[in-house]
């Protein structure tokens, strides 16, 4: 299956189109570097021929309120309808927990900005959400200490912030059994 992952290139997009290549799909990374801008639109009607499915894991270059606002906004507006007309089936996009609880932050706003506008086009969707358990599952030994007053991209964060709220989708894979195997 053809797979584009557009931000293919780095933290999570890499270690996405290894996996994807792995498991016999024909995963394509796709970034400004190859030539495709989800801003300006250059290269997506090329590179989408063909695909079943896009995965967008692009990140704004700045998290400064308005930009990361246009970067959210924007790239939807282009990249959506640019998957339709190619005929794609599936869109995934990575969202954050509890982003609708943040408002404060400038980059959760762009996040719910983002996730409204892939609601909003034809495109059948997946947003999937990651949850924070990492250090511990990967046995980093390195000490967390906590601080109730550090702000998270810019807003204040509670024990309820982040997480799935009050009725979770339980799925039957949990995070520790995943990533114990990834
Ligand atoms: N990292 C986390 O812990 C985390 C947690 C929850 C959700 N997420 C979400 O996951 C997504 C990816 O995060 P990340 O940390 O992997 O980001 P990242 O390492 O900063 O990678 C961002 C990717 O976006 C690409 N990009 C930037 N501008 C672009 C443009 N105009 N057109 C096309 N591609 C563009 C970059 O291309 P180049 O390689 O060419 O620079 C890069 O490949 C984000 O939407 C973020 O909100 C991340």
């Amino acid at each position: 299956m053809k797979i584009v992952v557009i931000g293919g290139n780095r933290l999570i997009g890499r270690k996405l189109v290894n996996r994807l290549r792995a498991s016999g799909n024909d995963a394509v990374a796709a970034s400004p570097a190859s030539g495709v801008d989800v801003l300006t639109g250059a290269g997506l009607a090329e590179v989408l021929k063909g695909a079943q499915v896009v995965v967008d894991v692009t990140n704004s270059p700045s998290f400064e309120d308005a930009a990361v606002l246009n970067f959210f906004q924007t790239s939807a507006r282009n990249l959506l309808p640019a998957e339709a007309a190619a005929g794609v089936g599936h869109h995934v996009a990575l969202s954050v927990v509890g982003a609708d609880r943040l408002p404060e932050s400038g980059y959760m706003r762009a996040k719910i900005a983002q996730e409204k506008a892939i609601k909003a086009a034809t495109v059948p969707y997946t947003m999937d959400e990651l949850a924070r358990r990492f250090l511990s599952a990967k046995r980093d030994p390195r000490e967390v200490s906590t601080d109730v007053n550090v702000r998270y991209y810019g807003t204040e964060v509670d024990d309820r912030s982040l997480t799935p709220g009050e009725n979770p989708r339980i799925a039957p894979t949990r995070l520790e059994d995943w990533l114990s195997h990834s």
